[in-house]
């Protein structure tokens, strides 16, 4: 097969070679999955994407996922979910950092970590993109797993952590606080934004990739709240605090991350069991349309803690 398989700064591949406007037999169907799997993270350019043939090569990678809330999706195209920053919404999604506003800035994060059962992955088409910023990072959690040393390896084994959903960011443990101030619009409890409350949740702290058997690092920052009873690995509760904040610096390193720089016609696809991503949001009023499809997966990645 031709496709030309390119590496994209420390983390991912742009693959190229094909094109999205004709049908995929099952053999380039073979190695598009194969290199998602080896790679986690893929970058398609200048390909010509319409909404049906984004839903059509999405199932490639697996059956797709409709987004749970009808007003949310499109009447046209259930399987496809659209990312818009408009001045109506985007008030509720405006925060300031170090005095200046920026719409739809997210932390690292593993879509619906906060359930237990995160989606296989999701691939991001941009249709509008941003004239500024806008960017959206992956950061690739099975490479910082390797990069761990053998001594960080052998506790983590040992280990639970928690995640807990929160409307708040000033609530999140493990963010980068310095110089954050919420907006007047941004939400303070779920029911706020119509969302329902989720319970607590747990991980280990290396999950094994159901599908490829690698090997994960299971802490990102987002809703990150504590290790489960660090006492049996032998850690104090300040020493587990630590431990977190460890781990958090390592997943920010460069060298695992990836940031995409939108321009209309990309996609990126990434494997939402592997991989993290992050969005540098925008300046308010700035126009960007992104089109979204979700791969749903069948396997349950944590567990609910029940009281
Ligand atoms: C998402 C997401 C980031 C972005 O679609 O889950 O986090 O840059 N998007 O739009
Ligand atoms: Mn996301």
């Amino acid at each position: 097969m031709a496709l030309t398989v390119t590496p994209l700064d420390n983390v991912g591949v742009e693959v190229s070679g094909f094109d999205i406007t004709q049908p995929i037999d099952d053999d380039l169907a073979a190695e598009l999955v194969s290199l998602w799997n080896e790679h986690g993270i893929l970058l398609f350019r200048g390909q010509d994407v319409t909404p049906e043939n984004q839903i059509a090569f999405s199932r490639v990678f697996g059956e797709l996922e409709i987004h749970p809330l009808s007003e949310t999706r499109s009447q046209e195209y259930p399987e496809l979910f659209t990312l818009v920053n408009d001045p109506e919404k985007e008030k509720y999604l405006v925060a300031n950092y170090n005095g200046k506003p920026m719409a739809g800035k997210l932390d690292w994060h593993i879509d619906l970590h906060y359930t237990g059962k995160p989606n296989r992955g999701a691939l991001l088409h941009g249709v509008v993109c941003a004239q500024e910023d806008g960017m959206t990072g992956f950061g690739d959690l099975a490479k910082a797993y390797d990069a761990l040393d053998d001594d960080t390896k052998a506790l983590l084994e040992k280990i639970e952590v928690t995640y807990t959903f929160s409307m708040q960011r000033r609530h999140m443990r493990y963010v980068d606080l310095e110089g954050y101030e919420p907006g007047a619009y941004s939400p303070r409890k779920p029911s706020d934004i119509n969302y329902p409350n989720f319970p607590e949740v747990a991980y280990p702290a290396v999950v094994t990739h159901p599908v490829t058997g690698r090997k994960v690092l299971e802490v990102v920052e987002q809703f990150l709240e504590r290790i489960i009873a660090p006492h049996r690995a032998g850690l104090s509760n300040d020493e587990a605090i630590e431990l977190l904040e460890r781990l958090v610096a390592h997943t920010r390193k460069p060298e695992f991350h990836y940031f995409h720089q939108w321009q209309p016609g990309d996609m990126v696809l990434w494997d939402n069991w592997r991989a993290m991503h992050c969005a540098t949001g925008t300046k308010p009023g700035m126009q960007r349309v992104i089109h979204r499809t979700t791969i749903m997966g069948d396997a349950t990645l944590g567990r609910v803690l029940e009281a």
